[in-house]
């Protein structure tokens, strides 16, 4: 009754719960579990507040996916406030991770309402949401993912409302009755800037975009790979998107008519995703956009529905793969450096699609040349996160090895083949060694 209440006369519930930053941190305790929309949907404004009323708090465990902003309460000097219990490691969190600092807990992103349920419990939810509409529902915007399932999991939910916030249709909206603080605060989301792209990432364009066919639905992972492929489509036509996320390069081949979702079978004629990052180009275009639509990361990720695309193509990076296929796309050794994200739900979904294919696509080498991306083995500690099974196409500047329903030799040598030449010699080693054949 109180909750039917509060949708109709919203406007004085908002009123009510309306607070400061400051206030609204003091509800924190010790102990609590907090949950953080992420990426460039962080609730900058809050997490400062909570940053600064440290002093109170003994080991608060924050938790989210990928962090864009500065992740302060992981920087050294926190330990005794916060404690990271990251779902992905990123730029601003690896270090603290790797030192022991904080906690990676791996789970695929379509599983994150499960994890809180069954073995974290959220006390606090911090979502990041846009101004609320003339029925007191405010939209997730850019970051939809895990937020809305953070709010029915926590027991205390702090939204910070911002104009700024793009209002994203599909299943994105949180109605004031189910928030207990509300923080005003209008500030611009975090940019991210379009990466460079190299004649490598070209190359590997052009070699993904030799697998793509006029019709195709696409999902694009993370990182400057996705972005290269998508300059590559300019001579495609009726491209459709069913990703996790989509960045600026995928609103420039809408406005060109390239990407216009019309051979979708499923959600026709929209985009989905979970996420969004870019600038404010893409964060405008969004903007209550009917083309596109977000929902939850249990229904985009979920392998079954997003295998119902046909001809789903999903391209994903990584940062090693070895003679038999196993591709590690989140750790250098022991060192976590991201998380599993999307990438397995999506091989697998493009394995049901009917006509679906999977690329995992990366350049031949790291490290300003000095390292092969494609060894004999995987390095010691390193994380198997597409395995041997599910991995389809693996694609380099220098070619396509079709891994998938072939022998672990015709692997190996596919592999080799497409590797960097001055690493070549000493992968056919190996694999004479471990196969006892002649390459
Ligand atoms: N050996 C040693 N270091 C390596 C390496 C290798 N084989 N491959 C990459 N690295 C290092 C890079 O040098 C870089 O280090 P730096 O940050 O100190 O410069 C770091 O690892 C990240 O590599 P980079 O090539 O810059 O990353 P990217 O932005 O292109 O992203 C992944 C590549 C694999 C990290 C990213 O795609 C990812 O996190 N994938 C898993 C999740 C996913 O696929 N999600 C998809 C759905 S959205």
């Amino acid at each position: 009754i109180q909750k039917g209440i509060e949708q109709l006369d919203w406007k004085a519930i908002y009123r009510q719960k309306r607070t400061t930053a400051q206030e609204a941190v003091k509800h924190i305790k010790s102990g609590d579990r907090v949950s953080l929309s992420h990426a460039v949907g962080e609730p900058t404004h809050i997490i400062e507040a909570m940053v600064a009323n440290r002093e109170a708090y003994r080991n608060v465990e924050i938790t989210h996916m990928i962090s864009m902003g500065q992740s302060k309460y992981a920087q050294p000097g926190m330990e005794p406030y916060f404690r990271h219990n990251s779902l992905f490691v990123g730029g601003t969190t690896r270090k603290t991770v790797r030192d022991g600092h904080g906690d990676f807990t791996p789970c695929y992103f379509s599983e994150i309402p499960n994890l809180w349920h069954r073995t974290m419990p959220l006390d606090v939810a911090v979502i990041h949401v846009s101004r609320p509409d003339e029925h007191g529902y405010c939209s997730l915007g850019v970051s939809v993912d895990y937020s809305k399932h953070a709010v029915k999991e926590a027991n205390l939910v702090i939204a910070q409302v911002n104009s700024q916030m793009p209002r994203t249709l599909g299943d994105t909206f949180v109605h004031i009755s189910d928030m207990d603080m509300i923080v005003e605060h209008d500030a611009p989301l975090i940019e991210l800037a379009p990466p460079v792209i190299t004649d490598v990432e070209r190359a590997i364009g052009e070699y993904c975009a030799s697998l793509i066919r006029d019709g195709d639905c696409l999902q694009l992972g993370i990182g400057a790979i996705p972005d290269a492929v998508l300059l590559s489509l300019k001579n495609k036509k009726d491209l459709g998107i069913h990703s996790e996320m989509f960045s600026d390069g995928v609103v420039e081949l809408v406005e060109s008519g390239i990407i216009n979702n019309s051979k979708k079978n499923f959600h026709r004629d929209r985009m989905v995703a979970t996420f969004l990052m870019g600038t404010k180009r893409l964060y405008d275009f969004v903007d209550n956009n009917p083309m596109v639509a977000m929902y939850p990361a249990t229904y985009t990720n979920d392998p079954y529905v997003a295998g119902k695309n046909d001809n789903l193509v999903s391209i994903n990076s990584c940062v090693q793969v070895d003679l038999l296929g196993q591709v590690c796309s989140e750790s250098v050794g022991t060192t976590q450096i991201s998380a599993v994200g999307g990438q397995v739900d999506f091989v697998r979904a493009s394995a049901l699609s009917r006509g679906g294919r999977s690329i995992i696509a990366m350049p031949s080498t790291a490290a300003g040349g000095t390292i092969s991306k494609i060894v004999a083995t995987l390095d010691e500690g390193a994380a198997v996160t597409t395995n041997r099974y599910d991995v389809e196409y693996v694609i380099t500047e220098y070619g396509i090895a079709h891994l998938k329903y072939h022998t672990v030799r015709e692997r190996a040598r596919m592999l080799i083949h497409i590797a960097h030449p001055a690493f070549r010699d000493g992968l056919a080693e190996s694999f004479e060694k471990r196969f006892r054949c002649k390459f």
